[in-house]
């Protein structure tokens, strides 16, 4: 027999080419357990509402526990004739619990509605997995901060010499970002713990069922609102692949600052041998393929999200067989991340930072200007007129190949008078660092405080 839900109206079963075509088992099979847990969740809906008696419920959920282990060990797999999961595990359940048992469960449930459902609850473990492991790298990169509490390095704008900032206040930069992700992830928890089970195909139940039940057996907070939008929407899913690309986009600006600070010319950083890759060729070459891979897959999260929001664009209500398509991207979402973070994470906790070259460049460019800008004004001068002097000094400095701090008094008050020697004291990198005590500026004290906030933040989730 086939394992097809329908047949009363149909005469003869599915072409072959239909069925090549429908068939989804070869990327659904990793719902199966949900699949399961939410036949349990509706055996006792069914119950409860006297579709069951007690001896039929322990006999269906006898042969959902057996299914459920076969499933695990691999002796249950889905047959050619299945088209998705939930036909396959119907049939399962029907050679375990007989035809006449297992044939009672699907009243009052669709396809529809089971689908929505069990992609949320795949969605919301997964999840977990991910904000665990953005955590590890967080904590990562805090263990870097907190390792370098004194290295400065060359700030930069436009990739250009901007002001000298903490190597500490750069990398937490990269932190919170990703605290912000994992913010989204509990905020987007809080809208995915609704159960649509109980819409049904998509007009509701009549048979009375508790969709409460159903969702606290599930795990998930309440029942949602409205039967047609719970089995038509897909914007949770959207919302996760979206918060998974953001995710995936973040890794990809850090990657960036890693792979371009490991170059010869900048020669900020040396990776760690276990988490870099050599050249077949090449026998000199260390490559920073962690955060290459990192700067591509966030391309394909990108791809992966536009194609389901491509999916969902002008699909009228309620179901569609379109909506299959929702979850090839998604999940391929959750498997490159959950194979990325870890990764990622193994080359931030081993880079070793060369202290000495960021003290040393982290003047250069003239990156003091704007200190000197701030000490006139300071001075009172209108900043105006403070950002003309300052920049006159650099020109200066400049036409002579000479450092900011290098001009003698007589040169300093040829380009203005107000540039005393004083202005020396905030011609240096600690001085100007330490001088930026605004909120979330790179004093020390101030990225200690982040630091410290930050920690609290993630801590909190
Ligand atoms: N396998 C389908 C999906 O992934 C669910 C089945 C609904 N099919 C249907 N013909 N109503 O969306």
């Amino acid at each position: 027999e086939s394992g097809a839900l329908w047949g009363g109206r149909f005469a003869s079963g599915p072409s072959p080419e239909l069925a090549r075509l429908s068939k989804s088992t070869q990327f659904d099979w990793v719902l199966a357990a949900y699949d399961i847990a939410g036949s349990r969740a509706h055996a006792k809906a069914l119950a409860s509402a006297g579709y069951l008696d007690e001896d039929e419920l322990g006999g269906m959920l006898a042969a959902l526990d057996v299914l459920d282990a076969d499933v695990a060990d691999g002796t249950f797999v889905a047959a050619e004739s299945d088209e998705d999961v939930h036909s396959a595990l119907e049939r399962g359940l029907v050679e375990r619990a007989g035809k006449e048992l297992g044939g009672k469960l699907r009243a009052g449930r669709s396809r529809n509605d089971q689908i929505a459902t069990l992609v949320r609850l795949y969605l919301i473990d997964h999840g977990r997995v991910i904000a665990r492991d953005v955590i590890h790298l967080i904590d990562a990169i805090v263990s870097q901060a907190e390792a370098h509490p004194d290295a400065v390095m060359p700030g930069r704008t436009h990739l250009q010499h901007a002001q000298p900032v903490l190597l500490a206040h750069q990398l937490l930069a990269h932190a919170w970002p990703l605290t912000r992700d994992l913010e989204r992830l509990r905020d987007w928890l809080a809208r995915a713990s609704a159960s649509p089970y109980g819409s049904g195909a998509l007009a509701g139940s009549s048979l009375g069922l508790d969709p409460v039940l159903v969702a606290h057996e599930l795990g998930l907070d309440r029942p949602t609102e409205n039967s047609i939008d719970a089995t038509a929407s897909r914007d949770v899913v959207a919302e996760f692949a979206f918060i998974t690309s953001l995710i995936g986009i973040n890794l990809s600006r850090f990657a960036e600052e890693i792979i371009v600070w490991n170059t010869r010319e900048f020669g900020f950083v040396t990776l760690d041998d276990a988490y870099s890759t050599g050249s077949s060729i090449m026998p000199q070459k260390k490559n920073p393929d962690i955060a290459e891979l990192a700067r591509g897959k966030s391309g394909r999260l990108i791809g992966n999200l536009t194609g389901l929001l491509a999916t969902l664009k002008a699909l009228p209500l309620a179901y569609n067989r379109d909506l299959q398509e929702d979850k090839e991207p998604v999940f391929d979402s959750v498997n490159q991340l959950e194979v990325l973070l870890p990764a990622f994470t193994g080359m931030v906790a081993t880079l070793r930072f060369d202290t000495a070259r960021l003290r040393e460049l982290a003047p250069e460019g003239f990156s003091l200007a704007t200190d000197v800008a701030e000490w006139l004004v300071k001075q009172g001068v209108a900043f105006r007129d403070a950002h003309e002097i300052s920049g006159e000094l650099v020109r200066y400095c400049e036409e002579r190949g000479l450092a900011l701090d290098e001009p003698d008094d007589a040169a300093l008050a040829g380009v203005s008078e107000h540039l005393t020697p004083a202005v020396r004291s905030v011609l240096t990198v600690d001085g100007s660092i330490g001088s930026r005590l605004g909120a979330g500026g790179t004093a020390p004290e101030r990225v200690q405080d982040q630091l410290v906030t930050l920690v609290g933040r993630v801590g909190a989730l």
